[in-house]
């Protein structure tokens, strides 16, 4: 029976991520989490391939970067929260600025563009963001 239900918890979770992979919207809080997972994690990435000078996989992460933001500005945009939605205008064009910067070697912007984007993801955590007891992070339930 607890396997049953662990299994049953576990195809929740992967259709969550799924979700967020094929029908590129985010519709819920879930795949909101999902998609937020998503961004920290290709971030992480993109400064570690920065730093070794991969221009190549800069461009894929912050391409990826960029469409995440379109689907969190989208969410944003769907329960008028349109403060939010900024913020991720704003981390979808440093990302975008990123890449542009390593496209066109114009390497000076590159650092500016980066510590934009991260400021994007700091003042959005800063107004909606807040920690869940026991682990992780949700949004502020008083925003929605
Ligand atoms: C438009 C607002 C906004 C922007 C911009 C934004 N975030 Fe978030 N982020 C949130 C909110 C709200 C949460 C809490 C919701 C959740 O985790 O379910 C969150 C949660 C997270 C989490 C925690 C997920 C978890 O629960 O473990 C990570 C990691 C994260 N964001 C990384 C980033 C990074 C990195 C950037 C910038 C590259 C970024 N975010 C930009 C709003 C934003």
């Amino acid at each position: 029976m607890r396997r049953h239900l662990l299994a049953v918890l576990a195809g929740v979770v992967v259709a969550s991520f799924v979700g967020v992979a094929q029908s590129g919207e985010i519709s819920s809080e879930a795949d909101y989490d999902a998609a937020m997972k998503e961004v920290g994690a290709t971030f992480r990435a993109v400064r570690s391939d920065m730093d070794a000078r991969d221009g190549e996989s800069v461009i894929a992460g912050t391409t990826k970067l960029t469409e995440l933001f379109g689907q969190v500005e989208a969410f944003w945009e769907a329960h008028n929260v349109l403060a939010a939605a900024a913020f991720a205008t704003q981390a979808g064009e440093a990302a975008s600025a990123i890449r542009s910067a390593v496209e066109n070697q114009a390497f000076q912007e590159i650092a500016p563009a980066r510590d934009a984007l991260a400021g994007a993801c700091q003042a959005c955590h800063n107004e909606y963001r807040e920690p869940v007891d026991g682990g992780g992070y949700r949004i502020k339930p008083s925003v929605l």
